[in-house]
C-alpha cells in the first residue's frame, strides 16, 4: 500500500535538522528534495534554488518548537509546532508569480498573500500519503499554517495559540532576514513586533485574545532578545 510506504531521507543541506525529526517533517523535506516519487505538485526546483525560503521555513521551526518548550507544551504539541513552522510557507512554491531576488509588482503580491491557502492545501494533499496515524496530526497541522496570517479565526484554542506564536515568529525572524532590506537587528525585530502586537491589540477581531498574544510575545522576547520597552542605561 502507498499509504504504509515508508520514506527515508537522505543527508543533503535541509537534512541537517535530523535528530528528533518527525515523521511528518521527514515527509514533507523528501517532497521537496525530490526523493519521494509521490511529489505532488511544489516547485521543488524553487524551493532547492530558494535560500530565503529554505532559510525562513527552518528558522521558523526551530524557532516554533523553542517557544513551544518553554512555554512547557507537550512533546506532541512542540512536534506539531515544529512541522508548522517549517510548511507555513509552501504555499508559496504554488504561487506561479513568486520570484525571489526582485521585488513583485502590485498584482504578483496579491497572489503571493495567497500563499497560507495554498499551504492549507498541501498539508491536506498529504493525509493520503501519511499513514493513517498520523492523519489527526495532519488534520490540527492544517489550521495554524492555514491561517497563520490571521490566527483569530482559529476557534481551538491550542491551535489558535500555535497560530499566533507563527505569526508572530514569522514576523519576527522575516525582520531580520536579508530579504527585507536592509535586514534588522535581533533587538530591532523585536521592538518591531512589540509594537505590532500593540497595535493587533486594539483591532476588534484581535482584542479578545489579548492575553493569548502576550503569552506568546513573552516567550519570543525572553528567548531571543530584551524587553524593548525596559530602557538600557
Ligand atoms: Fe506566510
Ligand atoms: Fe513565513
Amino acid at each position: 500500500m502507498t499509504n504504509e510506504r515508508r520514506v527515508s531521507l537522505q543527508p543533503t543541506d535541509v537534512g541537517v535538522y535530523t535528530p528528533g525529526i518527525t515523521r511528518i517533517e521527514q515527509r514533507i523535506l523528501c517532497d521537496l528534495e525530490g526523493h519521494d516519487q509521490m511529489f505532488v505538485g511544489l516547485d521543488k526546483s524553487e524551493w532547492m534554488a530558494d535560500y530565503s525560503l529554505k532559510e525562513h521555513s527552518m528558522n521558523e521551526l526551530r524557532a516554533m518548537r523553542a517557544v513551544s518548550r518553554a512555554l512547557g507544551r507537550k512533546q506532541t504539541v512542540v512536534d506539531l509546532a515544529g512541522v508548522a513552522g517549517l510548511g507555513h510557507d509552501l504555499g508559496k512554491l504554488r504561487t506561479t508569480d513568486y520570484r525571489r531576488n526582485r521585488k513583485l509588482t502590485q498584482d504578483e503580491l496579491v497572489v503571493v498573500n495567497k500563499h497560507p491557502e495554498f499551504s492549507g492545501h498541501y498539508i491536506l494533499e498529504m493525509m493520503p500519503r501519511v499513514r493513517r496515524r498520523d492523519r489527526p496530526f495532519l488534520a490540527h497541522l492544517f489550521f495554524p499554517v492555514r491561517f497563520h496570517h490571521e490566527p483569530f479565526k482559529i476557534r481551538k484554542k491550542w491551535l489558535r495559540e500555535l497560530g499566533f506564536d507563527l505569526k508572530f515568529i514569522d514576523y519576527y525572524q522575516s525582520r531580520m532576514e536579508s530579504r527585507h532590506k536592509p535586514g534588522l537587528s535581533q533587538f530591532q525585530a523585536i521592538e518591531k513586533l512589540e509594537k505590532e502586537v500593540e497595535k493587533l491589540k486594539g483591532l476588534p477581531s484581535y482584542s479578545p485574545f489579548a492575553e493569548e498574544m502576550q503569552t506568546s510575545l513573552s516567550a519570543i522576547v525572553n528567548l531571543y532578545g530584551v524587553n524593548s520597552l525596559i530602557p538600557i542605561r
